[in-house]
C-alpha cells in the first residue's frame, strides 16, 4: 500500500463556503454529562455542518471523547439534548446513531488487525452474488469497491488479502475512515485520528478529512494538536474540564491564538518553574523547563 500526501498547501485551498444559514446535520444543544460526581461536560454546545470541519480541542479529561459519545449515542447526555437535522433524537445506541449518517472512527478499535483489509471494508456487509437459490459473497466485486474507495482516497493497494494489522497507523485510519464515507456517512466522527501518528501519516490522514468536507460530508475531529486542526478546521471548539472556553470560526482566530488558549501560557510558566525546582542538576529536565519557559514566554 502506498499514500500520496498531498503538498501542504493543498490543507489551505480555499473551499466553497457551505451555507450558514443551513440546518445543522448534527447539534449538541446545553448538553451535560456526569459521572458520579465527575462532571465530565457541562452545558456543552456544538453544531456540525454539512461542508465544514468542526474541531473539538482540549487536554486530557477536558470532555472531549464524552462529547463524541453523546453524539454518536453510546450514551445518552444527562441534561441537554441532541439534534439531527434539527430534530431531538434520543439514540437508543451508536447502530440508530449510524442509521442516521453519523459514523465515528474510533482510533484503536476502528479495523480489527487480524482481517484483510477488503474484509474489515465491508465487515458484514459484503456484497453477494445469487446462484439460483443460492447467496454467495462477492469477493471479486468487494475487493474492486475497496480497491476504488481507497484510491479515491489517493492509496493504492496492492494486495486486499493483507492484514490490516500489517498496516501503518495512518493506512489503517484510511480504511476505517473510506469505509465510513462509503457507506453513506453524512457525519464523520474521527476521534484523536492523528495522536499516534507521524508527520506524514497525520497529513494522509488530515486530507481525508478535507477530502469528505469537499464531498460535502460534516466533519468534526477531534485532537490535541492545534498544528493539525488549524489548517483544516473551519470551526473550533476548545473543551475544558467538560466546559466549551470557546467557540470560533476560522476568520475568528488565528493558530497561534488557538495554541496559546490550548496550552495556557501561565500554566506552561508554572511547570517550568517547578521542573526547574525538581531537580536543577539533571540538565534534561532543565532543557525541558526552558523550553516551556519559552513557549511560555512566546504566548503572553
Ligand atoms: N465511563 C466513565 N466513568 C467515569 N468517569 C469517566 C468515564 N468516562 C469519562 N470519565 C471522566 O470524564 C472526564 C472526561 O473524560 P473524557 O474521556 O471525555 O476526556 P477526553 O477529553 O477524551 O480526554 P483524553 O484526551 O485523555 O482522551 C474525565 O475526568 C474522565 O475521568
Ligand atoms: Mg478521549
Amino acid at each position: 500500500m502506498t499514500g500520496n500526501p498531498a503538498p501542504a498547501t493543498a490543507t489551505q485551498a480555499p473551499h466553497a463556503q457551505p451555507d450558514a444559514t443551513a440546518v445543522p446535520l448534527l447539534e449538541a444543544r446545553h448538553v451535560s454529562k456526569y459521572f458520579g460526581s465527575v462532571v465530565a461536560l457541562r452545558d456543552v454546545s456544538l453544531e456540525v455542518r454539512a461542508g465544514e470541519v468542526t474541531c473539538v480541542l482540549g487536554d486530557n479529561g477536558a470532555g472531549k471523547s464524552s462529547l463524541i459519545k453523546t453524539l454518536s449515542g453510546v450514551f445518552p447526555p444527562d441534561e441537554g439534548e441532541i439534534l439531527v437535522d434539527g430534530n431531538p433524537i434520543r439514540f437508543s445506541g451508536p447502530r440508530e446513531a449510524r442509521a442516521h449518517g453519523i459514523a465515528t472512527v474510533f482510533q484503536d478499535l476502528a479495523t480489527v488487525p487480524m482481517m484483510s483489509v477488503w474484509r474489515n471494508f465491508f465487515l458484514g456487509q459484503e456484497p453477494t452474488r445469487s446462484f439460483g437459490p443460492i447467496r454467495f459473497l462477492d469477493q471479486g466485486r468487494a475487493k474492486d469497491v475497496m480497491r476504488v474507495e481507497m484510491a479515491k482516497m489517493g492509496i493504492n493497494v496492492s494486495d486486499p488479502n493483507q492484514y490490516v494489522g500489517t498496516l501503518s497507523g495512518g493506512e489503517r485510519q484510511a480504511v476505517a475512515i473510506s469505509r465510513a464515507v462509503y457507506f453513506g456517512a453524512r457525519v464523520l466522527i474521527l476521534d484523536e485520528p492523528t495522536s499516534a501518528l507521524g508527520v506524514r501519516q497525520s497529513g494522509i490522514v488530515l486530507r481525508y478529512v478535507i477530502q469528505a468536507r469537499d464531498m460535502g460530508r460534516g466533519v468534526i475531529l477531534i485532537t490535541h494538536n492545534p498544528h493539525h486542526a488549524y489548517p483544516v478546521g473551519d470551526r473550533f471548539v476548545l473543551l475544558k474540564l467538560g466546559r466549551v472556553m470557546g467557540t470560533y470560526t476560522k476568520d475568528q482566530i488565528d493558530v497561534g491564538e488557538l495554541t496559546q488558549m490550548m496550552a495556557g501560557g501561565e500554566e506552561l510558566a508554572q511547570l517550568s518553574h517547578e521542573l526547574q525546582r525538581l531537580d536543577p542538576d539533571q540538565p534534561g529536565l532543565q532543557r525541558v523547563a526552558r523550553e516551556l519557559a519559552e513557549d511560555a514566554k512566546a504566548h503572553q
